[in-house]
């Protein structure tokens, strides 16, 4: 205890002499005052502010850090950024909140900055998702990418196998045509017929 006031007192000493420095100096009062505890950071020469979301703060004098492409930060004064979960993306430093997949679009993994296109023959009538779902037999898909809605073959091409990318055709097939190819209201795809991470095509 006498050692601590002691040490106290010797600190108060050294404060009361580094007072009569100069404001600007390097190294002098200005250096003491920058130190901040971690998940702040200094504001101004008076106070420490908590780190904005969106960043981490090491404290000490050291400036906000944006989170990385990929990870974000919903919380201030934090020491760490989140991993961008599956069915999101994150493609600016610094991001509060990542944004989830547009429909017609899918991201199997985490701490990603984009996400990829349903390619033809695969569709995703749902935003946030990390998977596509295949057209059902008799549907097919219209475009090469990003398709959102399967179309129904119909007229002189009533027919495609699942998961056809290659349009309506005219010649049976062995399947029977599904009457509905939508997503269900949960997200999962109709039937049998959804991909998940490991069986994806990148589009
Ligand atoms: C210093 O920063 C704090 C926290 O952001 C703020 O409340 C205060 O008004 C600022 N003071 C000056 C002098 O700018
Ligand atoms: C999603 O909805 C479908 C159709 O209503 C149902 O068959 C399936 O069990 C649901 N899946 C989950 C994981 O809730
Ligand atoms: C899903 O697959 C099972 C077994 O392969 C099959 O019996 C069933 O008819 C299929 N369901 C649909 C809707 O295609």
């Amino acid at each position: 205890m006498l050692f601590a006031s002691t040490l106290l007192s010797a600190a108060l000493l050294m404060l009361a002499s580094v007072t009569a420095l100069p404001q600007h100096e390097e190294g002098g009062l200005m250096g003491r005052q920058s130190s901040c505890p971690s998940g702040s950071f200094r504001a101004n020469t008076t106070a420490c502010a908590p780190c904005p979301a969106g960043n981490t703060c090491s404290g000490g004098r050291n400036r906000p850090d944006p989170c990385d492409t990929g990870l974000y930060q919903p919380n201030t004064g934090s020491t760490s950024c989140l991993r961008t979960p599956p069915g999101f993306f994150t493609n600016r430093r610094g991001s509060a909140m990542p944004t989830p997949c547009p429909a017609g679009s899918y991201q199997p993994y985490s701490r990603q900055a984009f996400c990829y296109g349903a390619p033809r023959g695969r569709f995703q009538q749902q935003t946030g998702k990390s998977f596509v779902c295949a057209t059902c037999c008799g549907w097919a898909t219209t475009m090469n990418n990003n398709n959102v809605n399967p179309v129904k073959c119909g007229g002189a091409a009533p027919f495609a196998w699942p998961n056809s990318g290659d349009g309506c055709i005219s010649r049976p097939t062995s399947c029977t045509p599904a009457a509905t190819c939508a997503q269900a209201a949960n997200g999962t795809c109709h039937s049998n017929f959804s991909f998940t991470a490991g069986q994806t095509i990148r589009g």
